[in-house]
């Protein structure tokens, strides 16, 4: 048997309005996977050793849904353009860099490094069309012990020749060949599928790539009503479907049967709401990229009084940083500008949904993940706010708030991911 203890101020999230808080209370871990949190040692655990964090607090991993791992590079760069004009500009020249292993060695390198030390323990990350440099950055994140799904990014239209896929074929071959490298290949480590957009895509390569993700039984992710520009672009590009999500639902890509990420979600209507929630889809909520390239600000209250999954992203590098924290603040300050400014029907998040989003609803397209319930898979976080200056007495829970604004990676004194401690 593999287990330990830590003992410490438990904090997590019991739904999407209450967090738990259990101060100097012990968190048994056994196998990888949580036993529950207990006031003193149960009899049964008084053999496995105990780590007493102090009055530090302790939380659940966070989870990205949505990240671009080759834009890490170009972070902070171009925020002052919109979606299809910083893509273009940025993004696509940065993207055909990593048919280079050299240069995607290094730079995946660079971004492996900042994950292990973030506060982020569970990703979904988005590669290039590249199948050598995908796999590379599978690799690396094996080794780190972050536990994530990396995609090949598929791309055959609209956009340079120097980055695209010359034909469906080619690209169905590429995919093919990604898939039969990578499905069972790592523990911690899985492929999803990945059309990068709509526009990106012909029909016949997205008919196929559905096709690839029956045959291999994997999930798939993508971008889904994003920004203004793209929305208006996808209605042209297929006419036939009802929305932007019923474009994805008629190639057979937005979930249903298998597990499914669309990320951003900004200006999804009534109808494709119905959508993602029939279809079980999880909205990957990135609210820093939405401000940053101008795609406005997801009604995420509503979407979950309606029903549908929400998790939060990064989504570097329309977002500019990998820190969940500070993902947090942005949905809580985006939200309050979308009520004030645009639409009081939605309730603006509290700190509570914010804590939810980020562990257990994105933690739940992991499965078991992102509580300390007995039988959940165990990432956690040991909090350090010591030098977080403050004079008066707070409680823990105000600790808690204040460490998700000021708080960053060098306040993090422990990380464990699937049970493995990484620091
Ligand atoms: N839509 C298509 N590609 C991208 C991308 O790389 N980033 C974002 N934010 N949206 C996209
Ligand atoms: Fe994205």
């Amino acid at each position: 048997m593999d287990a330990f203890v830590f003992k410490g101020h438990i904090c997590d999230s019991i739904d999407r309005n209450h967090l738990r808080i259990l101060e100097h209370h012990y968190l048994v871990c056994e196998d990888g996977r949580c036993k529950g949190v207990f006031p003193t040692l149960p009899a049964a655990y008084a053999a496995v050793p105990v780590e007493d964090f102090g009055d530090r607090l302790i939380i659940p991993g966070l989870i990205d849904l949505h990240l671009h791992a080759p834009q890490f590079s170009f972070r902070g760069l171009g925020m002052d353009m919109e979606l299809l004009d910083w893509l273009n500009t940025h993004t696509f020249p940065e993207e055909s860099k990593y048919r280079d292993l050299a240069y995607a060695d290094l730079a995946y390198s660079q971004l492996t490094a900042h994950l292990i030390r973030s506060e982020t323990t569970r990703a979904c990350l988005f590669a290039t069309v590249h199948v050598p440099a995908t796999e590379l950055l599978m690799e690396k994140l094996e080794q780190s012990g972050l536990i994530t799904y990396v995609g090949k990014v598929n791309m055959n239209r609209n956009g340079p020749m120097y980055l695209i896929e010359p034909s469906t074929v080619e690209a169905v071959r590429q995919t093919r060949k990604w898939l039969s490298d990578t499905v069972g290949r790592f523990s911690r480590t899985k492929p999803i599928i990945t059309p990068r957009f709509i526009p990106s895509c012909t029909d016949d390569l997205l008919y196929r790539l559905a096709d690839l993700r029956a045959e291999f039984g994997v999930p798939v992710q993508s971008h889904l009503s994003e920004n203004l520009g793209e929305i208006a672009w996808v209605k042209e590009l297929v006419p036939t479907a009802k929305n932007y999500g019923d474009a994805y639902r008629k190639f057979g890509l937005l979930g249903g049967d298998y597990p499914c990420i669309m990320a951003h979600c900004v200006h999804s209507d009534a109808l494709e709401m119905e959508y993602l929630k029939e279809n079980g889809v999880f909205v990957a909520h990135s609210p820093e990229s939405n401000m940053n390239i101008a795609s406005g600000v997801a009604p995420v209250n509503r979407f979950l009084d309606y029903g549908i999954k929400v998790g939060l992203a990064t989504d570097v590098a329309g977002g500019s940083h990998e820190s969940m924290f500070k993902a947090m603040t942005h949905a809580i300050q985006a939200s309050k500008l979308r009520w004030r400014l645009l639409d009081q029907s939605v309730a603006p998040l509290t700190f509570d949904t914010a804590f939810y989003l980020a562990t257990r609803g994105g933690g739940a397209f992991f499965g078991k993940v992102g509580a300390f319930e007995e039988g959940f898979e165990m990432d956690a976080l040991v909090l350090d706010d010591s030098t977080l200056d403050h004079p008066q007495p707070l409680s823990v829970r105000e600790r808690l708030e204040r460490f998700i604004y000021l708080g960053d990676e060098r306040n993090l004194y422990a990380k464990v991911v699937g049970g493995r401690r990484l620091f």
